[in-house]
């Protein structure tokens, strides 16, 4: 298995019994997920698609991520929410979130369409002035505000940069197969498409075109990637909490929730993994928190934000919150500290050893400070943060995400709530259609 499910050190919080008392409501909600038969089964495209994916598109994938690093110096991705964090996510996990700035043989890689800030806008063509660009915008419906902005922009500058020839060919549209604004525009202009499959919902998308294209592009092995996420498929299938650890978080992850903690902090020890925790917290985020339920899932990067948030953490974290450390085994470019003369700076103890040892021996005293204060801990073991890996563990927690859904009793694959900001936003704006409401929202608001 190339992720381990380690428990133990939330037995202060959680005891066996409590975990056995769950099983059964969890391997009913597996059984749920599995038979297709709960809530928003009309979404479930994700369970099989690391073996069952449109193969002819992955090919065309590769082509269009081979012609954008032969032709582009930056590759503009404009995308919000799903479509656009599991591209960043894996990028910056498996390469850098220093991915732009490294010396490499792949275009820059930036993210635009995920904010409505002008200056960010503004910032990002001029990142652009005097390179060559191509434009993957990402939307399943082809509707939505901010990644509709930021594309108007770009396609703008990619048609009064190059021919009108030219220009189609460095433009590339990820959306729904048949509809949609942006499906038609693409299909007008001659732009080439991908296709977010029709059941797969935008938080679980990485591993269709909406994640794969940028991800190629950036140079990381997306065949690698799939086959971490094939093996997670077919390895965690048993319906016995004891044999399947992604079971067996979903049931251990809902017992702290019935004990009244609402928060799970997503930690990892590694600063590239900060995309990534962004990616969970939109997945468990936005499938779990609906009619009045749902862990809050937030995310901490340690050692960095135990010199910030880690005093709160350790004093008034119990009965609020646990921790799920997502720890790597081997470390992918180690330091071994040097020895200096006078050890000005007492640090000669440690000369000889790697960095990562003390990286480790830094999680380990959190873990036990943590524990003794109250906040359990939950450990998912993952030994490297290469693309099979990452692929592995994308599977994993978008599985254990649907059967903790189940357990709660939503529906992990609809959003509703993200609707209500965008209503009042479009009234506001005057919006068609949206008239009758502004009055009373700016009366709210007290501008009128
Ligand atoms: O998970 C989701 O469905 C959302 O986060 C969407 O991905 C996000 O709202 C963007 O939507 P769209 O791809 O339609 O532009």
């Amino acid at each position: 298995m190339s992720l381990r499910f380690n428990s133990t050190y939330s037995k202060n919080v959680v005891s066996q019994s409590d975990v056995d008392a769950m099983a059964p409501k969890a391997v009913e909600a597996m059984h749920t997920l599995m038979s297709k038969t709960g809530e928003g089964n009309d979404f479930l495209g994700w369970i099989d698609l690391p073996t069952n994916y449109d193969k002819e598109e992955f090919a065309r994938i590769k082509k269009s991520a081979e012609y954008i690093k032969k032709n582009a110096d930056v590759l503009v991705v404009i995308g919000i929410g799903g479509s656009y964090l599991g591209a960043r996510a894996v990028i910056e996990a498996v390469k850098s979130s220093n991915y732009n700035l490294l010396v490499k043989d792949t275009p820059q890689i930036l993210f635009i369409g995920n904010s409505i800030s002008p200056a960010k806008l503004n910032e990002t063509v001029k990142l652009c002035e005097g390179k060559d660009i191509c434009v993957n915008v990402i939307s399943k419906s082809g509707t939505t505000t901010e990644p509709a902005i930021a594309f108007r922009v770009f396609r703008d500058l990619v048609n009064s940069k190059y021919s009108q020839d030219e220009a189609r060919k460095r433009i590339f549209c990820t959306t729904d197969a048949h509809k949609g604004t942006l499906k038609e525009l693409a299909d007008t202009e001659g732009y080439e498409t991908f296709v977010v499959p029709d059941d797969v919902g935008g938080r679980f998308s990485v591993l269709t075109a909406v994640g794969l294209l940028p991800i190629a592009v950036s140079g990381v092995d997306i065949d690698e990637l799939m086959a971490g996420a094939a093996k997670a498929q077919n390895e965690l299938c048993s319906e016995d909490i004891n044999e399947n650890d992604c079971l067996n978080y979903a049931a251990v992850r809902n017992c702290f929730y019935n004990k009244g903690l609402k928060l799970e902090n997503f930690i990892s020890f590694e600063p590239d993994m900060a995309m990534f925790n962004e990616w969970i917290k939109q997945l468990f985020g936005e499938s779990e928190g609906k009619d009045g339920k749902g862990l809050f899932p937030t995310s901490c990067i340690f050692s960095t934000d135990l010199h910030s948030l880690g005093q709160y953490i350790q004093e008034s974290g119990a009965g609020l919150m646990f921790e799920t450390v997502i720890k790597f085994n081997e470390c992918d470019d180690d330091y071994v500290i040097g020895e200096q003369e006078g050890n000005l700076d007492g640090l000669n103890f440690l000369s000889g050893e790697k960095m990562s040892l003390v990286n480790d021996k830094a999680r380990q005293g959190t873990l036990l400070a943590h524990t003794e204060g109250g906040v359990g801990n939950l450990i998912l073991e993952v030994e490297k943060k290469d693309a099979a890996n990452i692929g592995y563990l994308i599977y994993f927690l978008e599985k254990a995400c649907a059967i903790s859904g189940y357990i709660l009793g939503v529906n992990p694959f609809n959003q509703p709530g993200v609707e209500s900001y965008k209503k009042n936003m479009f009234a506001l704006l005057g919006k068609p259609g949206y008239e009758s409401e502004k009055e009373n929202l700016e009366k709210q608001l007290g501008l009128c």
